[in-house]
């Protein structure tokens, strides 16, 4: 079928839909619902069987949906309704919650119903229900309705009711949290309602700031103090105990709001630092457990975005297991994501974003050459999704194993036309081969994790839950690391390890490379960059996804 995505963002449940989608055999373009206008052009010039609505905010006119059949990807079980469902199903706690495939109709979330797909909850934070759950529900449910529809079965009922029923857009005031009042677990479980966006707005430390990646802590103190920081996370005490707080967004003054590490936010609004602890439960931090002749190193870190002080911690957990005795290293980020490359949000809150884009670029790259020296077996085992410089983080490993479902962005030009460091002119080519190497350097799109195997990019995928991917990965590299033959490969390792020279000088031109992109002329990462970490609102669709767009014979990859 023709499909035509109508969608706020390429967000990540519309990067997977429309690569699952592509793969099933169906045509795929995308616009981005920018005005009522631009969606019917699209329309008019898709001529799609369907329209699919993987991620909207609001209403799709009533004289496209008249004309194209439009399929709605409703996060909530059957008979819900409403622009908050995760937020509600988060903040109360519910055990089982869905995702249902709808039409569009006049009243928003009431027309038929063509799948829906339930599960059970996890205790986590909303876009982390959204970015597992909900999505691999929604690649179910929508394989099931296109099945149905182009099976002729026609829909499951004419009507979304269900023992769910319409909720409203959640407030600030209704996700408000009183301090004095509330335990461990309210306290927890509002702020992940409203993670990662719009956050939850918070000021009793006497600043506005949106708090975000709550985790249960311990500790004593007036409720709502701050008792202790840790891996740039603050501890505060609540009426039963304590919650870490990993994260804060604060509004600039120009009205665009920033996503910091919770003690950056608060030294730059001014606010008083409490002093480190060693109190468990902190979130962001790196762990090194050994099993057996394997160092596990996890390094789970909020968006897989990676500031020169998480990369830092990094480096320091690689180097450490690397002068162990450890046989093998098995890397596995974090079950969100793998790696997203650097920081931009902090470099966007630094003095100078050139000088910090440089330091973060610098420290990734340690990162990377600590992974390059090891002596050891060294295996990157991705649970979850990869962009930019993340991918090319895992290619410094020996062996590259996806979770399947990842989706994958190995590529920097959608960043400003960044030229990319992370060793990529090493390690890419030994991959793909020169031409394969620059053939995807000039994509712009994501790849499944399969696709990724297909072309040599990454070396297996493994399917299961990103725990379950790691369980098994360790185990598989266990049992390696024990069985006969496992010396004889890492002396090939030796053998054929790059020597120092050859690495340095592709950092080296790497790196003058990205000097350009950040101090030169060209002012193209420094607005990309904001745009993206602002959130600033779309106001066209690039050709490489609109295809409906592009010239007959030219397609933009
Ligand atoms: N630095 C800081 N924050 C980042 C980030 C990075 N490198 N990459 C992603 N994030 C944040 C996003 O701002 C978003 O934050 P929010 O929850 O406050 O909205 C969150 O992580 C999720 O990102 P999102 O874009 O919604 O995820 P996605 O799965 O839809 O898209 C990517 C994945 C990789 C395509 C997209 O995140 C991206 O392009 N990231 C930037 C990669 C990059 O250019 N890195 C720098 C060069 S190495």
């Amino acid at each position: 079928m023709r499909l035509l995505l109508l969608a706020h963002a390429f967000n990540s449940l519309t990067q997977r839909l429309w690569l699952e989608l592509e793969a099933d055999g169906h045509e795929v373009t995308l616009e981005y619902d920018i005005n009522d206008a631009v969606t019917r052009a699209a329309v008019q010039m898709a001529r799609p069987d369907l329209v699919i609505a993987p991620f909207l905010k609001r209403a799709i006119p009533e004289d496209v949906w008249r004309n194209v059949p439009c399929l709605i990807v409703h996060p909530g079980p059957l008979g819900d309704k409403g622009p908050s469902a995760l937020d509600h199903a988060v903040q109360a706690g519910r055990p089982q919650w869905g995702v249902t495939v709808l039409q569009a109709v006049a009243e928003m979330d009431a027309g038929a119903v063509w799948a829906t797909v339930n599960f059970p909850m996890r205790r986590a934070a909303k876009s982390s229900i959204y970015r597992r759950e909900v999505t691999e529900a929604a690649v179910r449910a929508l394989r099931s309705a296109l099945n149905r529809w182009e099976g002729g079965l026609g829909r499951l009922s004419d009507a979304n009711h269900g023992v769910e029923d319409a909720k409203p857009a959640m407030t600030q005031a209704a996700r408000a949290v009183d301090w004095a009042a509330m335990d461990t677990t309210e306290v927890v479980a509002r702020i992940r309602a409203a993670d990662g966006q719009p956050g939850l707005r918070d000021a009793s430390l006497g600043a506005e700031v949106w708090l975000h990646d709550a985790w249960p802590g311990e500790g004593r103190g007036t409720p709502g103090a701050v008792l202790g920081q840790r891996n740039e996370a603050v501890l505060r005490a609540t009426r039963d105990g304590a919650v870490w707080i990993g994260a804060m967004t604060l509004r600039l003054p120009d009205g665009k709001r920033l996503k910091l590490p919770a003690t950056r936010a608060m030294a730059l609004r001014g606010l008083p630092l409490p002093p480190d602890t060693d109190a468990p439960g902190a979130p962001n931090g790196v762990s090194v457990t050994r099993h057996g002749d394997v160092a596990l190193i996890r390094f789970p870190f909020l968006n897989g975005a990676m500031s020169v002080a998480r990369s830092r911690a990094l480096e320091a957990a690689i180097r450490q297991a690397s002068a162990s005795d450890a046989r093998a290293l098995l890397l596995t980020g974090g079950p969100e994501f793998w790696s997203n490359g650097i920081d931009l949000a902090t470099i966007e809150a630094a003095a100078s974003p050139p000088e910090e884009s440089l330091a973060a670029i610098e420290a990734i790259d340690d990162v990377c050459l600590a992974l390059l020296e090891a002596r050891q077996w060294v295996v990157a085992g991705m649970q979850g999704n990869a962009g930019a410089g993340g991918v090319f983080l895992a290619l410094c490993a020996d062996r590259v194993i996806a979770r399947d479902g990842v989706v994958l962005s190995p590529h920097y030009k959608n960043m400003g036309n960044l030229y990319g460091s992370e060793y990529w002119t090493h390690t890419l080519p030994r991959r793909l081969g020169p031409e394969g190497a620059a053939r995807l350097m000039e994509t712009r799109m994501p790849l499944l994790a399969r696709e990724a195997v297909r072309i040599g990019l990454v070396d297996g995928t493994r399917k299961g839950t990103p725990e379950g991917v790691e369980a098994a990965l360790l185990a598989e590299l266990m049992a390696e690391t024990a069985a006969p033959g496992f010396d004889a490969r890492l002396a090939e390792k030796a053998r054929t390890r790059p020597d120092a020279a050859t690495l340095a000088a592709a950092r080296a031109r790497e790196i003058a490379r990205m000097r350009l992109n950040f101090f030169g002329f060209d002012t193209s990462y420094h607005v990309a960059r904001l745009n993206f970490i602002a959130g600033v609102p779309k106001s066209r669709t690039p050709l490489h996804l609109a295809r409906h767009r592009q010239a007959p014979g030219r397609r933009a990859s």
